[in-house]
Parts: C-alpha cells; sequence; structure tokens
C-alpha cells in the first residue's frame, strides 16, 4: 500500500465521474443511506477479514523520560462490505468516495496508544460495487514504548499494538499485516533502522474465543548529522 494505490483510487474516480452523471452518484448514495452502517459484514460462522497495513511517513518525536513516541502513518483498512450494487442500474457508477461514517469501518484502535487515533486526512474511503473497501486514514499516533533502557543515537526499538476495542477474533479476524517505508519522510530528525509486522492470536482463560492482535515492530536512531557533540541544533 502506498502512494500507488491512493492515486489509481483517484484516477479511477475521475475517470468514472467523467462516464456516468452526478444524479447516478447520488441515487448510489441514497440507496446506500437504506443500509444498515452499524452492523458487521461477518458471513454466518465465518469473520470479517481486515487487512490493516501501516505505511509509516515520520517519526515526529521521541521522549525518553516518558516513553511517549509520535508517529504520522497512513492506517490501511481493507475488508468486504455487505453493501453491493449493480453498476448497470446506477449508470455504471462502479465506485464511489464516501465519508466513512456512512458504511461500518473496522474499530482498529492502539492497545500501547495514549492520544485519539483521528484522521488528518480527509475521512473519506472509496468502497467499489463488489463490497471491497479502501480506506487510508492518515493519522498521528501517541503511543507508549519503553526507553529507559535503550539508546535513541544507536538503536530504539518500539511496538505499536494494533487490534479491535470489541470484536474477538470469531467477528473480526485482521490478516496480513505489512509495515511499509517506501514514503518515509527523507528529512525526518529520525532514521529507521528496520521494521517488522506480525499477526498475534491470545486466548484467556475466560472465554473460548481467539482476540487477535497485530504487533508492528520499528527500529530507528536519531540522525547522527543533527546533532554534533551530542548537541542538537
Ligand atoms: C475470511 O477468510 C477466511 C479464510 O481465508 C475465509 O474462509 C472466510 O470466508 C473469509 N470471511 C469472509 C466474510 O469472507
Ligand atoms: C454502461 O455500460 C454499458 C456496457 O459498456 C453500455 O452499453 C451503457 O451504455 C453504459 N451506460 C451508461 C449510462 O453509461
Ligand atoms: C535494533 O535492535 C533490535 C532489538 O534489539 C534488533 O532486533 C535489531 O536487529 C537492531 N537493529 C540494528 C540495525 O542494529
Amino acid at each position: 500500500m502506498g502512494k500507488g494505490l491512493l492515486l489509481c483510487v483517484i484516477c479511477i474516480l475521475v475517470t468514472q465521474s467523467k462516464a456516468s452523471g452526478m444524479a447516478d452518484q447520488r441515487s448510489l448514495v441514497s440507496y446506500l443511506s437504506d443500509h444498515d452502517n452499524t452492523i458487521i459484514p461477518k458471513k454466518e460462522s465465518s469473520p470479517v477479514n481486515v487487512t490493516v497495513s501501516l505505511t509509516l511517513i515520520d517519526i515526529l518525536k521521541v521522549d525518553k523520560e516518558t516513553g511517549q513516541v509520535d508517529i504520522v502513518a497512513w492506517v490501511s483498512n481493507t475488508w468486504k462490505s455487505n453493501f453491493q450494487w449493480d453498476p448497470a442500474r446506477f449508470g455504471n457508477v462502479s465506485n464511489l468516495a464516501i465519508p466513512s461514517k456512512l458504511l461500518w469501518v473496522p474499530d482498529i484502535y492502539a492497545y500501547n496508544g495514549i492520544s485519539k487515533m483521528e484522521p488528518l486526512s480527509p475521512d473519506l474511503l472509496v468502497i467499489a460495487h463488489t463490497g471491497d473497501v479502501v480506506y487510508v486514514p492518515s493519522i498521528r499516533i501517541s503511543f507508549l514504548c519503553d526507553l529507559k533502557r535503550q539508546d535513541i543515537s544507536t538503536n530504539a526499538t518500539c511496538e505499536l499494538k494494533l487490534g479491535s476495542w470489541v470484536y474477538s477474533g470469531y467477528k473480526m479476524d485482521l490478516i496480513n499485516p505489512r509495515f511499509d517505508l517506501s514514503s518515509y519522510f527523507s528529512g525526518s530528525k529520525y532514521e529507521v533502522l528496520g521494521v517488522s509486522a506480525k499477526k498475534e492470536t491470545s486466548y484467556y482463560q475466560c472465554c473460548p474465543e481467539p482476540y487477535i492482535s497485530l504487533k508492528f515492530v520499528l527500529s530507528f536512531k536519531e540522525q547522527s548529522s543533527r546533532g554534533i557533540l551530542g548537541i542538537n541544533w
């Protein structure tokens, strides 16, 4: 996931709006408003499969004392909605960009987060007539990382854990996480040494169902060119 996909989505939308009238899009949105946006789109016994990937844009702030790390990332969520339509009935409109609140969206949150995961980007998602949804908010994420015994000038490693707030693995599965560095800010104060992404499944004594989380691991160091004799300019 990266700029390529976004550009491709935008390009589809531009071609789309040229090829079909606004009236068709409006009737599609009104059709959508009859759809229940509060119900998770799972099928009987099978969970909704959500792919969650991070594209890291920058590491903004690292506070060794409090353990607060702030990053900006595009958090890509893709899944299949149960809202689908026949393009032939709606002037061949096959994709639609809509405010995310019109549709059920995965309730992904950061377990070790310390602020609201609010989008910096326009809060829009793109849904295809097949029900496939792409939702990629750009988010500033503040999270906790124990840096007390780590050396930020050589290699500090932090974990960001993401998962659903309310759904067990029976209702929502998180699959194929990726941690993408291709759009990382070249002028950043921090150099990224390595990233990894992994799915974890936990069981608790209370309950038979699995709980799914995604672990995004980030190793970084402060750019040495920034400081001379340890002084930051
Ligand atoms: C989720 O993925 C599993 C495994 O690939 C599949 O069996 C299941 O049908 C998928 N669920 C939905 C709702 O598509
Ligand atoms: C929709 O696509 C079909 C097949 O390409 C075409 O025949 C039809 O004229 C199109 N309808 C509109 C409203 O563009
Ligand atoms: C940084 O530290 C982590 C955790 O100890 C380690 O896995 C990784 O290989 C280190 N990276 C470099 C470039 O030294």
